[in-house]
């Protein structure tokens, strides 16, 4: 790994500079004002022996945070993996934020970035990483250019030595955030994905243990550490606790991003965005990204968070909601999402290469071949390597089961 050339974000300035692109860079909080708003003051103190590792772990686990990338991994719990692996270990950013519908992290990124990056060197900090990868979607240009010039002034600044977080871009491969794919990608290779155990944790990026977290986990690791473990202690609607980014999107007067408490329900997105589209009845809803599939309106009073939508065959993920209306079939978005699988599928296994693209012609017969897709969706969900092809059955039985007089 000595041979591998270290990007540093002012080689991707330069080359982001030299591809001549013009990407719009909103208005965003910059070093200097992040800096004068006491920002990077708990990463200095935690350098200086304020709190040990333990300590800040115990915060992280005492808050309830969970991975925001959509698996809802204990993120305390995941710095008590990584650690307690023999070093040298690294951390990789995920911010390959591909899931249809989901802009979270982009909104995060393109109004507070420094909140991300102090949550990040707090995370590095805590499970001394050599190095921190941040693994950006290549098609948040802007992203990117905020991200290689407030790269640099950390670096100006003297908080992180040059060359310390290496900024990479994807190259628009949603398999690509699948974190071991991510990870062979960081290594120079295909993104394939690996299989597990072993877990990233242990065994990561050169084989060495790596911790992986979500652009938004890090950005509320920065907010634990400064604030303390109460962060989300009074938030939460409908039984739930904590905040969430809900991306709402589709037949909605507002689409956007909404940090708000958690554990919203459809009818509660919808009244926060803005209302239905002028002509638009809501009719289904997908709650957390195409592979959680399609639920019927009728469906309006789960409350949407973790753990909440299990029974129902589905889960929250990425809390990437979309509203679809009359004007919409759920079979025609069931079948748009199998595209996608098909289209993004790495190909590596058969379950998911072959089942995808035979999916996608059964489900454009007029009368779906219910028992012969439900054999194909066991084959997939049982069989295939990663979670893409696992999980994209979802809308096919969602559909089966929620909008039969459709297929
Ligand atoms: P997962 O539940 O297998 O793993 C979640 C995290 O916990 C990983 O970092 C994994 O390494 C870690 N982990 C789990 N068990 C562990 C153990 N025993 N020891 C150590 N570490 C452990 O979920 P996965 O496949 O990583 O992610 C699936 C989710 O990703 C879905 O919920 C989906 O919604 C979401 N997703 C989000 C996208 C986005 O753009 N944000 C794109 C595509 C999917
Ligand atoms: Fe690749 Fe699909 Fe297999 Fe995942 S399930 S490894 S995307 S072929």
């Amino acid at each position: 790994h000595n041979h591998i050339d270290f990007a540093t974000a002012a080689k991707v300035a330069a080359a982001i500079a030299a591809e001549d692109t013009h990407p719009h860079i909103p208005d965003y909080e910059a070093f200097d004002a992040y800096r004068a708003a006491g920002g990077y003051e708990t990463l200095e103190a935690l350098r200086a022996g304020a709190k040990t590792p333990d300590e800040v772990q115990d915060e992280v686990l005492a808050s309830g945070l969970r991975g925001m990338g959509g698996a809802g991994f204990p993120s305390g719990r995941k710095w008590s993996f990584v650690r307690a692996a023999e070093g040298p270990r690294y951390l990789a950013v995920n911010g390959d934020e591909g899931e249809p519908g989901t802009f979270k992290d982009r909104h995060v990124l393109e109004r507070t970035p420094h909140s991300f990056l102090e949550g990040m060197l707090i995370a590095a900090w805590a499970v001394e990483a050599e190095t921190c990868f941040i693994y950006m979607r290549d098609e948040y240009p802007a992203v990117l250019h905020i991200l290689a010039e407030e790269i640099a002034a950390l670096e100006a600044a003297g908080l992180v030595a040059p060359g310390y977080i290496d900024l990479r871009r994807g190259a628009g491969a949603y398999i690509c955030g699948e974190e071991s794919a991510m990870i062979e990608s960081i290594e120079g290779k295909r993104g394939l994905p690996r299989h597990r155990p072993p877990y990233v944790a242990q065994v990561g990026i050169f084989d060495r243990p790596t911790l992986v977290h979500n652009v938004e986990t890090l950005h509320w690791i920065a907010r634990i550490a400064r604030k303390g473990a109460d962060v989300f202690g009074a938030h939460g609607v409908n039984g739930r606790k904590g905040l969430r980014a809900y991306s709402v999107s589709g037949r909605v007067k507002n689409p956007g991003v909404y940090v708000v408490d958690a554990g919203q329900t459809i009818t509660q997105l919808i009244e926060i965005a803005g209302g239905m589209l002028d002509g638009h009845s809501f009719t289904a809803y997908q709650p957390g990204g195409p592979s959680s599939g399609l639920l019927p309106a009728s469906m309006n009073d789960i409350p949407l968070d973790f753990d909440t939508l299990q029974e129902h065959g589905t889960f929250i993920g990425s809390a990437a909601v979309v509203v679809l209306s009359d004007k919409d079939r759920a079979r025609d978005a069931a079948l748009n999402m199998l595209r996608f699988f098909e289209d993004e599928s790495c190909g590596q296994c058969t379950p998911c290469r072959v089942g995808c693209e035979k999916a996608v012609k059964l489900m454009q017969a007029d009368t779906w071949d219910k028992d012969l897709l439900e054999d194909l969706c066991e084959a997939m969900s049982d069989a295939s390597i990663c979670g893409l092809g696992q999980a994209a059955p979802n809308p096919i039985r969602l559909v089966m089961k929620h909008f039969a007089d459709e297929v």
